[in-house]
């Protein structure tokens, strides 16, 4: 199954946005039709519109940012009724499906991170590329990267950097934040790329000194894990016996979390080789894809950010959904402490 390749058109045109690793995806969600299907990343709508494209279904999308959902009303009108868009966190998707009168789905596609329609936007302050403020909210709301940067302990700050970017200078870029911000508030993603950058000498062939620290920042401020990780559990509940499940990642830290998630829900049996067996709830998933599918050279060569995406895909079983609570997320403080300073 390819994208766009099914009957029940939806006007515009999929040439618009191709998304990463889509056909995949779309064929390991076994879209069809009177099927209903949550698109929990809409973006740019790629998926939403593959999806609708491929057979006479439903979709509920979702996005956080504003942006994005003003920019889907188009596709809206043109699905005649079989889309329904909203402005929300994918971490409540089960309750978003239920509002919309569906208590299971058929199918959940999540395509996280951020979009390139977010990062070429200087005024959303994503990017060292262009100079904005330092904001790096999806969404309207909560504290903004800025907050983080000049009201976090240094400690706190290390730590997010080391642990969300996996940047081995972590330590010197929050010394030098916290040196910077005592002479005038960070306000502006120019001034934080320059504070990172009078740390981390790159080689010319090495990506910005800054990409590492602005992901991380990035990463904290929209809880973007905690989001994985709870959309993971929404998902096992609203979604129906042989529904399915498919998630494009960008970074390690992501995919560890899904692939964690549906190793511990497709597992019978738990224990080790020198402890005795223990008996474990039935396994809520079964598993689609053993290793994680990654973009070809094609792809590559078409899209170069497809090069670190990772899919992996998995189909409810009929057994209940599990409650045992899984270790998914790295240990950092809250924002809400970060902001305190402590
Ligand atoms: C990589 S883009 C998705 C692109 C989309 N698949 C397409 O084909 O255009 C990720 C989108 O997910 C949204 N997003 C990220 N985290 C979210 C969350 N926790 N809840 C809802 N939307 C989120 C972002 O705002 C962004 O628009």
């Amino acid at each position: 199954m390819t994208a766009g390749g099914g009957s029940s058109a939806v006007a515009g045109g999929s040439a618009l946005h191709i998304p990463v690793l889509g056909p995949s995806a779309l064929a390991l969600l076994n879209v069809h039709d009177g099927g209903v299907y949550i698109d929990g990343t809409f973006g740019a709508g790629g998926y939403t519109r593959a999806i609708l494209e491929t057979a006479n279904c439903k979709v509920i999308a979702i996005d956080r940012d504003r942006t994005a959902i003003a920019l889907g009303a188009g596709l809206v009108e043109q699905a005649g009724g079989r889309l329904t868009l909203v402005e929300d966190r994918f971490s409540n998707l089960d309750t978003v499906a239920h509002d919309c009168g569906h208590e299971q789905v058929d199918g959940v596609v999540l395509d996280v991170g951020v979009s390139s329609m977010q990062l070429d936007q200087a005024a959303r302050g994503f990017s060292f590329r262009h100079d904005g403020p330092l904001d790096m909210r999806m969404g309207s709301e909560g504290p903004s990267a800025a907050d983080v940067v000049n009201a976090a302990s240094e400690r706190d700050l290390a730590s997010i950097i080391y642990i969300l970017g996996e940047e081995r200078f972590s330590r010197g870029i929050a010394r030098a934040i916290v040196k910077a911000r005592a002479e005038a508030p960070i306000a502006t993603t120019r001034r934080l790329a320059d504070i990172v950058a009078s740390v981390v000498r790159a080689k010319p062939h090495e990506i910005h000194p800054a990409t590492r620290t602005f992901q991380a920042l990035r990463i904290f401020v929209n809880d973007e894990l905690g989001e994985l990780a709870n959309a993971l559990v929404a998902a096992e509940q609203v979604l129906k016996p042989g529904g399915r499940l498919a998630v494009v990642s960008f970074h390690s830290l992501e995919d560890r979390i899904v692939k964690s998630f549906l190793a511990s829900r497709a597992e019978t049996r738990g224990g080790s080789r020198h402890a005795p067996e223990v008996k474990r709830a039935a396994p809520s998933f079964q598993l689609l894809t053993k290793r994680p599918v990654i973009a070809d050279e094609a792809e590559i060569a078409r899209n170069p950010r497809s090069r670190s995406a990772k899919l992996r895909a998995a189909e409810r079983t009929a057994a209940p959904a599990r409650s045992d609570d899984l270790d998914l997320l790295p240990r950092l403080p809250s924002l809400a402490a970060v902001l305190k300073g402590r």
